[in-house]
């Protein structure tokens, strides 16, 4: 199956890195700029400097381009599309949005984040009314490529941005805090930085792969009178459980700003 990706951006790159690594996808990437493009090309991947181009020759197209981009990448193609899915990772473009220029346009909207990179990112999808099962399943597996994936209604999509697009900075910030704690008790900071983040890294792991509410793994590490319950006490005192629910109440507002003044 042949897959073109519009936009050789962070995302666009990350994409076609993972996407070319599944058996029997073939990988294309349209990229306007030249210096860009010939990163792309000393990468292995072909290239092009049109759209058009590009969507000719793929079964599935993967717009990743900047959300103010992604009318006019429509535009361009609209009259090539017929037949073909049709992938957005574009924040803030509702399905709508991209209906208006292809009313019957096979579309996915994908959230995925900057984990893309090193293929731990999660991605949520979700399908436009036109788009069928097996749609659904090759934009699985093509979005597996790059870490997990989860269906979820549009109406949630502002909420997802605001957790799992925005959250790996959060997570930057707290690694980056962790290790400035180590620094203040006499640790250099680089092997601070490293227990900070193998403590982030084998938590997550932990939740994930055990399936396990955190609340409940937590207590488990916490001992009477121990160490943990201390630095708890502090976090709490502190409020940074409800400064993380207000971050991501926040960054969820503003995604739906952003969504709204592109036309939504
Ligand atoms: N970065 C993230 O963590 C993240 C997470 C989730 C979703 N996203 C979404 O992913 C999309 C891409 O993000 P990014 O960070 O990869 O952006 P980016 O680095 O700006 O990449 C977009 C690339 O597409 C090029 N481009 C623009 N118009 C084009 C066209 N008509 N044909 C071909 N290429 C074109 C851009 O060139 P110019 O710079 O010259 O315009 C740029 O090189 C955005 O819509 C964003 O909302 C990003």
């Amino acid at each position: 199956m042949k897959v073109a990706i519009i936009g050789g951006g962070t995302m666009g790159e990350a994409l076609a890195r993972s996407f070319s690594t599944i058996d029997n996808i073939e990988v294309c990437v349209a990229e306007v700029k030249g210096e860009r493009r010939a990163q792309l090309q000393e990468q292995g991947f072909k290239t092009y400097a049109s759209s058009r181009e590009a969507v000719r020759e793929a079964e599935v197209v993967v717009i990743a381009v900047k959300p103010k981009d992604v009318k006019g990448v429509l535009e361009e193609v609209k009259e090539l599309v017929g037949g073909k899915l049709i992938i957005s990772i574009a924040a803030g473009v509702k399905i709508r949005h991209l209906e208006s220029v292809i009313p019957e346009g096979r579309f996915i909207r994908a959230m995925p984040n900057i984990a893309a990179v090193v293929k731990a990112a999660i991605t949520a999808l979700t399908p436009s009314r036109n788009v069928g099962k097996e749609d659904l399943e090759v934009a699985q597996s093509l979005f597996s490529s790059i870490g997990r994936t989860i269906l979820i209604d549009e109406s949630l999509i502002d909420a997802v941005t605001g957790l799992s697009g925005s959250g790996p900075a959060y997570i930057f910030l707290v690694i980056e805090a962790l290790a400035e704690g180590g620094l203040k008790m006499g640790i250099p900071y680089d092997k601070a930085i490293q227990l900070a983040s193998w403590v982030a890294f084998g938590a997550s792991k932990i939740v994930i792969e055990s399936n396990q509410d955190p609340s409940e793994l937590r207590r488990r590490v916490t001992t009477p009178a121990g160490t943990t319950i201390e630095g708890l006490l502090k976090l709490e005192e502190a409020g940074v459980r409800a400064a993380f629910i207000k971050a991501v109440e926040a960054a969820s507002k503003r995604a739906y700003e952003i969504s709204r003044d592109l036309g939504g």
